[in-house]
């Protein structure tokens, strides 16, 4: 490598790795579960299994909004169908649509600039009393999170997906691997996420150059 290319490459490398220190894992997906189980077990809760197979199908949910923040919560929210979930998420991933469990709450939120998993959870997708009874569900057994930029960039997307489904069994990889499905990042599959897509270069720069600020957050039950 040449001296150039290094000079290049060493403000990069310092910002990952403070990155790295602020945070438990390498994949903001893995640190907005740690987040939520945390807040559930304070509250005497069970802490939910990080189930890859759902979070990578909340990833899939995230990217149908194609980049347009406006189309969550607010007057002109939408939703993708329902049949998306059997007909294109769980293909996407290489899920099995057979052991798909219901899916009982969805978490979703969007804004501009980018934030950590703590302040994605309490500023962003617990903004109201409805998503406190969708985290707080007794009944749920596995949770799935999920964590995008747009073309590597703004705005970013953040989508937890709750489920009662059996643990060892549900949202299960056909051949038990996962599908490739970057950019973005999923909960539960014990890869890192954030150097693949320069998450840590955006973070740094955002916090200057946003001046409007974006931002939406929406919870829905069944
Ligand atoms: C759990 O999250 C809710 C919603 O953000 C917050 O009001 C509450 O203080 C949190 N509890 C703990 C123990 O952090
Ligand atoms: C939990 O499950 C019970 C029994 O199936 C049901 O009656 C109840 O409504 C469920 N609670 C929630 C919050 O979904
Ligand atoms: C799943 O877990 C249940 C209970 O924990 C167990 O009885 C069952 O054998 C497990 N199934 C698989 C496929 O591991």
């Amino acid at each position: 490598m040449t001296k150039a290319l290094w000079l290049l490459l060493l403000p990069l490398l310092f910002v990952s790795a403070s990155a790295a220190a602020t945070q438990s894992t390498n994949n903001p997906a893995d640190d907005l579960v740690a987040v939520l189980n945390n807040n559930r077990t304070a509250q005497k809760l069970k802490s939910l299994y990080d189930n890859p197979g759902l979070a990578c199908i909340a990833l899939q949910y995230l990217k149908a909004y194609q980049g347009d923040c406006g189309a969550i919560g607010g007057p002109n929210a939408k939703k993708p169908a329902d049949a998306e979930f059997a007909e294109t998420f769980a293909p996407n991933c290489g899920v099995l649509v057979s052991t798909m469990s219901p899916i009982t709450g969805r978490l979703l939120g969007c804004q501009s600039r980018y934030v950590e998993a703590s302040e994605a959870f309490s500023d962003i997708l617990m903004k109201n009393s409805k998503a406190l009874e969708i985290l707080y569900n007794k009944n749920d057994t596995e949770v799935g999170a999920a964590v995008s930029g747009t073309d590597g960039g703004s705005p970013y997307f953040w989508c937890v997906m709750f489920s009662t489904g059996n643990t060892n069994s549900s949202f299960a990889f056909e051949g038990g691997v996962a599908k490739a499905t970057r950019p973005g990042c999923f909960s539960g599959a014990n890869d890192e996420c954030s150097s693949a897509y320069d998450w840590s270069q955006n973070r740094r720069i955002w916090p200057f150059a946003a001046t409007a600020l974006l931002a939406a957050g929406y919870a829905f039950g069944l």
